[in-house]
Order: C-alpha cells, then structure tokens, then sequence
C-alpha cells in the first residue's frame, strides 16, 4: 500500500496516511479528514491545488485536457500549452488532488 504524507503550514506536524492502490488522493484527503480545500472534486474548480514529490520524478508526463486547462486558467502554464505537450512531472507544477491516482509513496504538500 502506498503511504501519502502531506505537509502543510494548515497542519500542526505532517501526517501519513496509507492509501489503496490507484485512490484518488482527494478520497485520501476526505478519508483522512485533512484541511485541503476542495469544492468541484471533478477538475473545475482549481481549489485542490497540491505539491507533488515521489522518487520518479523528475518525469515527463501529459496532463489531461481539465487539468490543464485549469492550469493554464491560473497561470502555472503558458495560454499555448496543448494537449499533446509533455510536462514534467515535480513539484514545480502544481496538480489537482482530484485527478491523482495514487501508485506510488507520495509527498504532498499544500
Ligand atoms: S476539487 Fe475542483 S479541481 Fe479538484
């Protein structure tokens, strides 16, 4: 099982929360009833922006289309990103809690 610790200056001291195989690290937040703020939970909204840092990366990778248009929409990306652009997968770019799948051991700051 894949263990998620997040940081936060919301948080007294980091917490760590065994999460299953391919969850949706939003449900961990949920389950785990941790103060990151989240309202569509589908990718819309942009309010459960997070840090990412897992021992891959740093690592290409392709955003999904609400994803990146969230990104694009608050700034972390340039107007020009496509569909078909690779990014680099590190904490320099913020995600979405509700679009990652949790595979791995993750550090997640917010
Ligand atoms: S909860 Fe709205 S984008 Fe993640």
């Amino acid at each position: 099982m894949p263990t998620v610790t997040f940081v936060s200056d919301r948080l007294p001291a980091p917490v760590s929360v065994e999460a299953a195989a391919g969850e949706l690290l939003l449900e961990v937040v949920r389950r785990a009833e941790l103060p990151l703020w989240w309202r569509c939970g589908h990718g819309t909204c942009g309010a459960c922006l997070v840090r990412v840092s897992h021992a891959g990366q740093p690592v290409p990778f392709r955003l999904g289309r609400k994803e990146r248009n969230v990104m694009i929409r608050q700034g972390y990306l340039p107007k020009t990103a496509l569909a078909d652009d690779d990014f680099i997968d590190s904490p320099d770019l913020p995600r979405l809690a509700c679009h990652i799948a949790v595979t791995e051991d993750l550090l997640i700051s917010f």
